[in-house]
């Protein structure tokens, strides 16, 4: 593949342009970041699992139905998406208190939710990624509310069907974070990556956790975690 212009390097991934304008190459890096970027890591091997995961989860969820920026893998490393303009929000779908939920609203970690929450973050470096409600959305023009009611509708039907498939891999699917972009056309689409960087997966058995936690809160085992995700989906490791 021809290598094309760098148009974005973020923290866990680059993107390069192809002879196509409308795809792009993303390429996942080994780096880590939390906390704003004030914690940094490299971590050999979790750009592979990554892109491997994500690929997975847009495959799976294209092939239910819900469309996403997905074209194919193209390397261990590599993969070929549709070229959005991504929207400054983080939608987060969660089923078990966690992470700044659980913090926020004083509950023990772990806490099942009676029914999913779904939260929106303005994405902006300067103010921390702040929680923001439809009626902010709306103030900053970040969204119409008819591109909203779709987010949320589509993170919902993400939930359910990556729930159902992580419960029969015996995988808690604890809460995640989306991304949505613009194609050319304006149309809304699932892009960015669904991972254990963006996930928190939790051993249905153990509760041990096999995500980025690990990595935020210093357990160690970061990549074998993120294996350990991608060896019940079944995966191999070939090419
Ligand atoms: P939180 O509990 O820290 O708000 O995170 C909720 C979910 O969103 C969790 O699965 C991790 C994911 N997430 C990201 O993917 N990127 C981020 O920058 C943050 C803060 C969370």
């Amino acid at each position: 593949m021809n290598r094309g212009e760098l148009l974005y390097e973020g923290k866990a991934k680059k993107l390069f342009r192809t002879e196509d304008p409308d795809v792009v190459r993303v390429v996942y890096k080994d780096d880590a970041t939390a906390f704003d970027g004030k914690k940094k890591g490299h971590l050999p091997g979790k750009g592979e699992m990554n892109n491997r995961i994500s690929a997975f989860f847009f495959r799976y969820l294209a092939e239910k139905g819900v469309d996403n920026h997905f074209v194919r893998r193209l390397s261990p490393t590599e993969q070929l998406v549709r070229r959005v303009r991504i929207l400054p929000l983080e939608v987060v779908v969660r089923n078990r208190a966690a992470g700044s939920l659980a913090k926020r609203l004083g509950l023990e970690e772990g806490t099942s939710l009676p029914r999913p929450v779904v939260e929106f973050y303005y994405k902006n470096d300067e103010l921390g990624d702040p929680l923001v409600n439809e009626d902010h959305i709306a103030a900053l023009q970040l969204a119409s509310p008819d591109q909203l009611e779709e987010m949320k509708h589509i993170a919902l039907r993400v939930n359910g069907l990556l729930k159902e498939l992580m419960e029969e891999r015996g995988v808690i699917l604890v809460d995640f974070k989306l991304e949505f972009g613009l194609d050319r056309e304006g149309r809304l689409l699932l892009a960015d990556e669904i991972s254990p960087d963006t996930c928190r997966f939790w051993d249905a058995r153990t509760e041990e956790k096999l995500d980025k936690d690990r990595f935020r809160r210093d357990l160690g085992g970061v990549v074998e975690a993120y294996r350990e995700i991608w060896r019940r989906l079944g995966g191999e490791i070939r090419d």
